[in-house]
C-alpha cells in the first residue's frame, strides 16, 4: 500500500462520510489523486476485495475496497457529549446556509471574538477530534458554545477532525472540511490568536478543563523487587494521604490485587503484563475521577509501566512513579515472606530478581533504597519529590511518639489500621472487652501447628480463656496429621480443620500465627486486626516484656506496641517431615504456649 500520511481514526470516517456526502469536493475514496487521506493496510488485508472497518465496540463504520480505496459509508457514531452539535456537511447546508464558516479549533480569545462579529451570522465549525493541548475535545466545543453566547448570531457544529500532527495533511483536510460545510457560503479563517485574552466566560471553562495541579487525578506507582519496601512506603503514604484528609485515596497493593482483580493470574511474561495492565486501568480510572491511586505491584517490565503512563495521562491524570531500589541482596536477605529462599531451591519459577528479570526503570520521578534506613526516612525523600511536582504536598513525617521516629524498616506501624478504623471504612465487628478471651491459633492447614496449639493450650486449662484455630489455605474438615498429634498427652479424635474467614478474624480477641507468613496474610487482607494478630513467638517476647501485665490489659498493650516478629519464633512446618521435626515443632510451641497461657490467665 502506499506511504501513510496519516491513520485515519474511526471518528474520521465520520468525517469522510461527511466529506462523501459533500457537494462541492466530494471525496470518495481513500490514496484517490488529490485526497489527502491514506490508508494504510496491514499487508495481509491488501488482496483483499472489502475490508470492514470498525469502531472499538466492534460497530461496523464503513467498508472500503483496498483495490480502488474506495469507500461507503455505513454509519457514524450516536453517542458521546454534544453529538447533537455534529452534523453533516449537507445538514448543515440545509439547516444553516447563509452564515459565514468560522473554523475553531482552540477557545476563542476576546480579539478573534470581534473579529466574527464583524462577520455578521456566523457558523463556528469546531475540529473537536482530540482537543488542544490545554483543552479536552468536549471543553473546545463547551469554550465555543460559550464564545456563541457572546455573539449576536452564531450557531455551533461540530466535526470529530482530529489534529495528526502532519502540519500540511492537516491544513489541506481542515480546509476541504470546512469549504465542504460552507458549500457556496463563504469561509473565514481566524486570524492568530496567540497570548490575547479570553473573555471571562470562556476563561472559566479553559480554567475548569485545567485542574489545579493539588486537584488533578494522580497514580503514585511504586516498583521494586520483591521484599524491596514497596507496600510499606506505599502504606505508610496512604497513611499520610488519609492524615491530610483532602484527597480520596486507593490502594492497589501487588499482593491484594493477585487475591481479588487478578485472581488466577500466574507469574509468566504475559499474566504479569495482564496484571499490571488491569492495576493501571482501575488506577486510570481512580484518576480520571480526580481521586489518588497507590499502586505497589513489582511491575518489573519497562513496556508495561510504560504503558499503564499512557493510560493514566490519557485519563487526564499525574502518573509519579517511585522506584523501590532497594538491592536484590538485602531483599533476600530480609526474605519476608521466605519467597527467596524457596525460589534459590527451585521450588518457585519466574520468581523476578532470580529465574525472571526486573528491568530498572529510567523514567522514576524519585529512587528509594530502603538499606538500613526508616520508614519515616525513605518516605520523606517520596515526600519531597512530590510535594515538588505540585500535586501533593504532605507535610514531612512528623515524629510524634519515639518509637515512630526510629522503627527500622521491618518494624511494625501501627498508624494504618488506625486510621482505617478512625474512618469507619472497616466493617469489622467489635470485639468485645468481657467474657473469656477467646484465643485463635493459624497455620496454613489446620492440621499440624495451630491444630496442636489449640489442643494444647486447652490441656494447659485456665479460666477465661477460649482456643480455637483455623488455617489460611488447604481444606475444611481434615483430622489432625498423625505424626503431630502423637506429640500430644490426650489428642482430640474429633478434632477436624477448618479455613480462616473473616467472621474468626472478628470473633477472636487474639491471633496467634505459627509463621510470619501467616501473620502477613491475614494483615493483607484484614488490615483493621492489626493490634490482635501475632506471631506466637511475637507475643510470647510481649508477655515477657510486660511480666506486671496480665489478661486484656496485656492484650491492649501488646497491641499498641508491637515489636517485629522474628524470624527465629516462626514454628517451621513440620508436615511430612517425620517424628523429629514434629517433636521440634511441639518442642518449640510448648515453650511459647505455656508463656502465654500464663499471661493471659486472669490471676487466682
Ligand atoms: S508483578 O510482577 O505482576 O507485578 P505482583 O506485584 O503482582 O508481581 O506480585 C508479586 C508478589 O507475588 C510478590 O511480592 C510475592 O509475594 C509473590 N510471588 C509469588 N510468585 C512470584 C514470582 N514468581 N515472582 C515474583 N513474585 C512472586
Amino acid at each position: 500500500m502506499s506511504t501513510p500520511q496519516h491513520h485515519p481514526s474511526p471518528r474520521e470516517l465520520d468525517d469522510l462520510e461527511l466529506l462523501t456526502t459533500g457537494a462541492v469536493h466530494p471525496l470518495t475514496a481513500f490514496n484517490a489523486p488529490g485526497s489527502v487521506l491514506t490508508l494504510d493496510l496491514p499487508t495481509e488485508l491488501a488482496a483483499a476485495d472489502e475490508v470492514e472497518l470498525v469502531d472499538p465496540e466492534g460497530l461496523p463504520l464503513a467498508r472500503v475496497a483496498p483495490a480502488t480505496g474506495e469507500v461507503t459509508g455505513l454509519t457514524h457514531a450516536q453517542y458521546g457529549p454534544f453529538r447533537r452539535l455534529y452534523l453533516t456537511a449537507r445538514q448543515v447546508r440545509e439547516q444553516h446556509a447563509g452564515r459565514t464558516v468560522v473554523p475553531v479549533t482552540d477557545a476563542l480569545t476576546a480579539p478573534q471574538l470581534e473579529e466574527v462579529r464583524g462577520l455578521g451570522p456566523a457558523l463556528l465549525l469546531v475540529f473537536a477530534g482530540h482537543g488542544t493541548s490545554d483543552l479536552s475535545p468536549v471543553a473546545l466545543i463547551r469554550a465555543t458554545l460559550a464564545a456563541a453566547d457572546l455573539l449576536d448570531d452564531a450557531v455551533v457544529v461540530v466535526v470529530p477532525l482530529a489534529d495528526h500532527g502532519d502540519a500540511q495533511a492537516d491544513h489541506e483536510l481542515g480546509v476541504r472540511v470546512a469549504e465542504t460545510y460552507a458549500g457556496t457560503d463563504p469561509v473565514h479563517a481566524l486570524s492568530d490568536a496567540e497570548d490575547a485574552p479570553y473573555p471571562p466566560t470562556i476563561q472559566a471553562v479553559v480554567d475548569r478543563d485545567l485542574p489545579e495541579p493539588g486537584e488533578q487525578g494522580l497514580v503514585l506507582f511504586f516498583t521494586g523487587l520483591s521484599g524491596s519496601g514497596k507496600s510499606t512506603l506505599a502504606r505508610a503514604l496512604m497513611d499520610r494521604v488519609l492524615e491530610q484528609g483532602e484527597r480520596t485515596v486507593t490502594s492497589l497493593d501487588g499482593d491484594v490485587v493477585r487475591r481479588h482483580l487478578s485472581a488466577g493470574l500466574g507469574f509468566s511474561r504475559e499474566d504479569r503484563e495482564t496484571n499490571i495492565t488491569r492495576i493501571g486501568w482501575v488506577a486510570a480510572e481512580i484518576a480520571r475521577h480526580g481521586g489518588v491511586a497507590i499502586c505497589s505491584p513489582i511491575a518489573p517490565f519497562a513496556s508495561t509501566r510504560a504503558t499503564v503512563r499512557g493510560m493514566v495521562e490519557d485519563a487526564g491524570g499525574e502518573f509519579f512513579l517511585v522506584h523501590v531500589a532497594t538491592p536484590l541482596e538485602e531483599c533476600e536477605r530480609r526474605d519476608r515472606k521466605g519467597l527467596y529462599a524457596k525460589a534459590r531451591r527451585g521450588e518457585i519459577p519466574d520468581f523476578t530478581g532470580i529465574s525472571s528479570p526486573y528491568e530498572e526503570p529510567d523514567d522514576a520521578a524519585v529512587r528509594v533504597d530502603t538499606t538500613g534506613r526508616t520508614i519515616e526516612d525513605a518516605l520523606d525523600d517520596v515526600l519531597e519529590a512530590l510535594a515538588a511536582t505540585g500535586h501533593l504536598d504532605l507535610a514531612p513525617t512528623p515524629a510524634v511518639e519515639p518509637r515512630a521516629a526510629v522503627s527500622p524498616l521491618r518494624e511494625e506501624q501501627g498508624t494504618t489500621s488506625a486510621l482505617v478504623e478512625q474512618r469507619g471504612t472497616s466493617v469489622s465487628k467489635p470485639t468485645p472487652d468481657t467474657g473469656p478471651i477467646r484465643v485463635l491459633f493459624v497455620c496454613t492447614a489446620n492440621i499440624c501447628r495451630s491444630a496442636w496449639l489449640e489442643q494444647a493450650a486447652r490441656g494447659l486449662a485456665r479460666d477465661g480463656l477460649e482456643f480455637s484455630s483455623a488455617g489460611t489455605h488447604g481444606f475444611d474438615s481434615h483430622p489432625m496429621d498423625v505424626v503431630m498429634s502423637g506429640t500430644l498427652d490426650s489428642a482430640d479424635d474429633t478434632f477436624r480443620s477448618r479455613r480462616l474467614t473473616r467472621d474468626l478474624i472478628d470473633d477472636a480477641d487474639l491471633v496467634l500465627t505459627a509463621e510470619r507468613s501467616h501473620r502477613a496474610f491475614i494483615l493483607e487482607e484484614h488490615p483493621q486486626a492489626l493490634r490482635k494478630v501475632f506471631t506466637l513467638g511475637q507475643f510470647a517476647r510481649a508477655a515477657e516484656a510486660h511480666p506486671d501485665l496480665r489478661g486484656r490489659e496485656l492484650l491492649a498493650t501488646a497491641g499498641q506496641r508491637r515489636a517485629a516478629p522474628l524470624p527465629e519464633d516462626d514454628i517451621d512446618d513440620p508436615y511430612r517431615r517425620g517424628n523429629a521435626a514434629a517433636a521440634a515443632a511441639a518442642g518449640k510451641m510448648s515453650t511459647m504456649l505455656s508463656v502465654i497461657v500464663e499471661a493471659l490467665a486472669e490471676e487466682d
